[in-house]
């Protein structure tokens, strides 16, 4: 157990009047946690502060060789005012696999659960009260050595900080268009595309950029090999149903293992759908399109939740999902997962876990 030293601000910031104007991760509450990492003392001085700038040494190994990771998590406001968290414990141990990976010290899973509980509890004021809206968290860990020698760092910082946020796209859960990159790849085995590490986020952008310029709202990954299998999208999991049965990439190193993906999955096969996890090329999605078997594709996130994908632009081609509008499973999975974690729907899977009384 972690004794969290918590020193409050004196001049909290003012919260956004206007919930319906919130965007995503643009305005950070009033606190946040930090925890530093020697190599002789471990994980240690755990503390709430008030929020604030890091005070940073330009030779610092993050700013040099992006020894970073990071996660995303929520918080939602239920109607009778609690405040409650989905699955901490997923992006606990995920944030474990993606240090082991960057050579990272390992967070214990319940300091972790403690830290992101306190921290929100103390800013649980910051937790917006409106339709659709969350307090987005963002834990990260980056290596604090000061050289530049290409090694792992012996000194680490833990922060934590919250964001109160709205849809992540400007759509809302209206559908995306979504272009299919066939130039950029995001990873390819052996490397480091199942973690949550900023360098898969920062090799992304430019392809991003370029789809953003035509018009779509994000793309979507092939294999970094032959460029012929789907992966994921910028910010989301993605699935595909043709004739009924639910196709999604493994999480075989190369994908991220998303806890709405996970979660996703195990309401479909609940609700009887096929769901498989492996293989499925472009060139068969979009044959499947073209047939009028492409029933529903959507993509998965925290920060995404269950987002409709309306058009896919492969090379010279395009399909078009349905009539452009949500699919059954999709609003339903959306309306599923969205009312477990905003406490509409009984939770019968054990996904929430309590913080406080809002
Ligand atoms: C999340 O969904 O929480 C993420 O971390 C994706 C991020 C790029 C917005």
């Amino acid at each position: 157990m972690l004794d969290i030293k918590i020193t409050k601000t004196t001049t909290p910031k003012e919260k956004p009047a206007d919930e319906s104007k919130l965007g995503f991760g643009k305005k950070f509450t009033d606190h946040m946690f930090l925890m530093d990492y020697s190599a002789d003392q471990g994980w240690h001085d755990p503390r709430i502060v008030p929020y604030a700038p890091f005070n940073l040494d330009p030779a610092c190994v993050i700013f040099h060789y992006a020894q970073e990771l990071f996660e995303g998590m929520k918080a939602y406001r239920t109607a009778d005012n609690q405040i409650q968290l989905f699955r901490p414990e997923c992006n606990a141990k995920r944030m474990q696999d993606s240090s082991d990976r960057m050579c990272v010290p390992q967070v214990p899973v319940e300091d972790f659960i403690q830290a992101v509980k306190t921290l929100v509890e103390v800013d649980k004021d910051w937790v917006p009260h409106s339709e659709g809206t969350s307090l987005y968290i963002r834990p990260f860990v980056f290596a604090t050595d000061v050289g530049m020698g290409v090694h792992a760092s012996l000194n680490y910082t833990f922060c934590i900080i919250c964001a109160p946020s709205g849809a992540y796209y400007a759509e809302g859960i209206d559908p995306v268009r979504i272009y299919v990159e066939d130039e950029f790849i995001r990873a390819a085995p052996g490397l480091t595309g199942f973690t949550k590490c900023g360098g898969n986020y920062a090799a992304s952008i430019k392809a991003g950029d370029l789809a953003a310029k035509k018009g779509f709202a994000q793309v979507l990954w092939l294999d970094g090999v032959e460029k012929k299998y789907v992966e994921e999208v910028g910010a989301m999991n993605i699935f595909f149903m043709i004739d009924q049965k639910v196709y999604t990439a493994a999480c075989v190193g190369t994908v991220l293992p998303g806890v709405t993906r996970r979660s996703c999955i195990e309401l479909l096969r609940d609700w009887g759908y096929e769901v498989i996890e492996g293989k499925l090329a472009i060139e068969d999605i979009m044959k499947a399109g073209h047939e009028g078997r492409l029933n529903e594709v959507f993509g998965t996130g925290t920060a995404a939740v269950v987002s409709p994908v309306k058009e896919l632009s492969w090379k010279d081609d395009q399909v078009f999902i349905g009539d452009g509008k949500i699919g059954p499973v999709t609003q339903k999975l959306y309306d599923t997962l969205t009312g477990i974690q905003w406490g509409r729907l009984p939770d019968s899977k054990g996904w929430v876990v309590p913080v406080c009384k809002g």
